[in-house]
């Protein structure tokens, strides 16, 4: 049985920490179970790392609900997480309902909503309908992007405050945890233990009851754009690109492939096929 959202509502009480990673394809998804993560969010981050779009408000309820259904096939013990795209949830609550049915029905066992108390009727319409709603508020990358570009947030008192009334509101509306991105350190210290339930921090600090970060920032292969927030573990750039020059090379001087990687005809027919090829003079 995977992980409930009350599992990772219950990390907070117990004061463990949360680990989040984004998931997309079947195959990297089934590699980060295999590492035991708390959860797996779908996010739309994948328009920009996977799809190759500037940011993420291109994102469509049809692609995630593909990258949802890809993901949810590698889950066995986490909780999945998709991401509501940019306008599947802000024109009425009639569509953000709908659309959150749509991503369950695809595998996801919650959504995640970008928003504070602007969002707040949204996310209880969700939660009334039996789906577990994630927030996101700070750094927003559908919206913040358009207005501000990348700039971290809280970090003026009246800013910081703006952000506890929105994160009280989240949890006030139901939402079951709260990712904090790009927010300063000590606003998402604060945040994190005025409200009851779990905050996940992206380049917000310590002090968020569990950390999310990208997989390809993870593993070092997008390059388009380095968050300081984000930690890399290996540089797989660099490593897939030298593994693609060796194969090339090995194709280019027939070093590849080997015996081991073909297949032979039973044994004696070749040379039969090759005595009627001759009789018929095609070779
Ligand atoms: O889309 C995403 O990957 C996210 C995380 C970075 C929190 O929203």
């Amino acid at each position: 049985m995977h992980k409930s959202v009350n599992d990772i509502v219950a990390l907070k009480k117990s004061k463990k920490k949360i680990t989040v990673v984004t998931a997309y394809d079947y195959a990297l998804t089934s590699i980060c179970e295999k590492a035991g993560v708390d959860v797996l969010l779908v996010g739309d981050s994948l328009g920009m790392v996977v799809l190759g779009y500037e940011n993420t408000a291109q994102v469509t309820m049809d692609q995630m609900c593909l990258f949802t259904e890809a993901a949810s096939r590698a889950r066995r013990n986490a909780l999945l997480v998709a991401d509501m795209p940019f306008m599947s949830y802000q024109a009425c609550v009639t569509d953000a309902v709908a659309n959150a049915g749509r991503l369950i029905k695809a595998g996801a066992d919650a959504v995640k909503l970008e928003g504070g108390r602007f969002i707040t009727d949204a996310v209880k319409s969700i939660v009334n309908m039996g789906i577990p709603v994630m927030g996101h508020i700070g750094f927003q990358p559908q919206t913040t992007t358009l207005a501000q570009g990348y700039k971290v947030q809280g970090k003026t008192k009246e800013s910081a405050l703006n952000l506890i009334e929105d994160a009280k509101a989240l949890e006030e509306a139901g939402a079951f945890a709260i990712v904090l991105e790009m927010t300063a350190h000590e606003t998402a210290g604060v945040i994190s233990s005025i409200v009851s339930i779990p905050t996940i921090g992206i380049g917000s600090g310590v002090n968020c009851d569990g950390q999310v970060l990208v997989i390809h920032d993870i593993l070092g292969m997008y390059e388009k754009i380095k968050p300081k927030f984000a930690k890399r573990y290996l540089s797989l750039s660099s490593d897939i690109q030298k593994a693609v020059e060796d194969y090339k090379n090995d194709v280019k001087t027939s070093e590849f492939p080997t015996k081991e990687n073909f297949f032979s005809m039973e044994k004696g027919e070749f040379e039969k096929l090759k005595r009627d090829i001759d009789k018929d003079g095609i070779l």
